[in-house]
């Protein structure tokens, strides 16, 4: 299995999702090559949930990080699982076209952020 596949589905181990009872884990790696982790982590006020992408994407730029390369996004769902849309507008903050790797035990698939949104509204129309 890919490396940074990996780390996200070691990352799916802490999801908080008592919720959903939908695991999601993800783990996005920078061009300095390290890696951050990111779960879900869900709240009985239910809109006030956090996507492990985004997790993710806060611990990076916390520690300093902006550039990315990669982003692995793993569930246990039968169909990979794609970042639902508020994730992508945050990753295409950082990144003009990250390569995306959504993968469940059963195989993975490559993407470009650019294919999953390729109209993001960005910085430069304003
Ligand atoms: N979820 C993510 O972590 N990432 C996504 O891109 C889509 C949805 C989480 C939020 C919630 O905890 C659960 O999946 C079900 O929606």
């Amino acid at each position: 299995m890919n490396e940074l596949v990996k780390k996200a589905r070691e990352a799916r181990a802490c999801s908080y999702s008592p919720y959903s009872r939908f695991g999601v884990g993800a783990a996005i790696r920078a061009k300095s090559g390290k890696v951050y982790l990111g779960c879900n982590v869900e709240n009985c006020s239910y809109g006030l949930t956090v996507c492990a992408e985004r997790v993710a994407v806060c611990n990076a730029v916390s520690d300093g990080a902006r550039d990315f390369e990669a982003l692995a996004i793993f569930t246990e769902a039968e169909d990979l699982t794609p970042p639902c849309g508020a994730c992508r507008q945050v990753l295409s903050e950082f990144s003009k076209d990250l390569t995306i790797i959504l993968a469940n035990p059963g195989g993975k698939k490559e993407l470009r952020l650019s294919e999953l949104l390729p109209l993001p509204f960005n910085k430069h129309t304003f």
